[in-house]
């Protein structure tokens, strides 16, 4: 199954791909938890994605793409992924769209998981996570009075709320979605893969939900049509065939050794030159000063002398 959970912040695509992990075996793959772990790691990346994140926009496409290149080269993923928060943006769909064509590992589902704002805004209010094992909770359905720890965890750390979970970021973050996410029902229903849940109510039946249309016909048939996809090889661009060495070598020799006789024959036509010309002025000048002075001696015989 490679499957992209689509929906808004808040929608429970974070809870629910969990539930698919435990259920199907695949990895969960989140483009805001990695984001989030290069900002905690202080990455060049992270650095790049805080303050984007922070105020409730999307960091860029190639970065993004370039994060999930990477990770769908880990064997992991052989047999399959959730994509949770990834593609966003019609760019990020169709570079998903290349490099699964490449492999010959197309999507097998999308899932548009739909809540109405009002609610989205307060699980978002209320969401709190754990920093150790990255579960995800919510205060308004802990038990009354329940302190705000992880209870999976061993030693119990407190849970965190999210930097971008304060009323303004949510406000923004619910807008980039409209804008920038929504359009990707209308690119994944033209290829028949997208099925839209009420993601509304309790999470176990949510989850129920999911894999139901996940088993559903329209999935199995799409998983079919995958199954019978070649690998794109073509599509990538075909290394430049590598000239043979030895030709390479003898091609170099030829040319150093053309380049040296040229250098050599210009150098010794540099040298001749002025001697030839030097010569050539010597003959051209010399005979022309005898003239001269001949015939001014003729001239001097010839004048009658002056009377005294
Ligand atoms: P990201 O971490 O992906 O955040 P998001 O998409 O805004 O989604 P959320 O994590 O807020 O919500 P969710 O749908 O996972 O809900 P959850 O299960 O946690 O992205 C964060 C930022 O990173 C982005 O703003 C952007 O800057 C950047 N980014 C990430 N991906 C990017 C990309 N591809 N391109 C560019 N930028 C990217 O549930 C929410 C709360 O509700 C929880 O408390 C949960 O316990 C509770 N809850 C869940 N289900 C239910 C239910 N059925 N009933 C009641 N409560 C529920």
């Amino acid at each position: 199954m490679r499957i992209v959970l689509l929906g808004a912040p808040g929608s429970g695509k974070g809870t629910q791909s969990q539930r698919l992990v435990q259920r199907f075996g695949i990895p969960q793959i989140s483009t805001g938890d990695l984001l989030r772990s290069a900002v905690a790691r202080g990455t060049p990346l992270g650095m790049k994605a805080k303050d984007v994140m922070a105020a409730g926009k999307l960091v860029d496409d190639a970065t993004v793409l370039g994060m999930i290149e990477e990770r769908l080269a880990e064997p992991d993923v052989a047999k399959g992924f959730i994509l949770d928060g990834f593609p966003r943006t019609i760019a990020q769909a169709e570079g998903l769209d290349r490099m699964l064509g490449q492999i010959g590992k197309p999507l097998t589902a999308v899932v548009q998981m739909e809540v109405p704002n009002a609610e989205l805004v307060r699980r978002i209010a209320g969401r709190r996570s754990c920093q150790n094992c990255g579960r995800v909770y919510n205060i308004y359905s802990m038990p009354v009075g329940a302190a705000v720890v992880c209870p999976s965890c061993p030693d119990n750390p407190p849970l965190y709320q999210r930097p971008d979970d304060n009323e303004a970021t949510v406000i923004e973050r619910l807008k980039v979605y409209e804008a920038q996410t929504r359009p990707l029902v209308g690119f994944y229903g033209k290829r028949g893969l997208l099925q839209t849940i009420d993601a509304t109510g309790e999470v176990d039946a949510i989850t129920e939900l999911l894999i139901g249309v996940l088993n559903s016909p329209v999935a199995a048939q799409a998983r079919q049509v995958a199954r019978a996809v070649p690998a794109r090889k073509s599509a990538a661009k075909p290394k430049p065939k590598p000239k043979p060495k030895v030709k390479v070598k003898a091609k170099a020799r030829a040319k150093a050794r053309t380049s040296s006789r040229a250098k050599t024959q210009t150098k010794a036509k540099a040298r001749a030159r002025p001697k030839v010309k030097a010569k050539a002025k010597a003959k051209k000048s010399a005979p022309r000063r005898k003239v001269v002075r001949r015939a001014a001696a003729k001239k001097k015989k010839q004048a009658p002398r002056r009377k005294k």
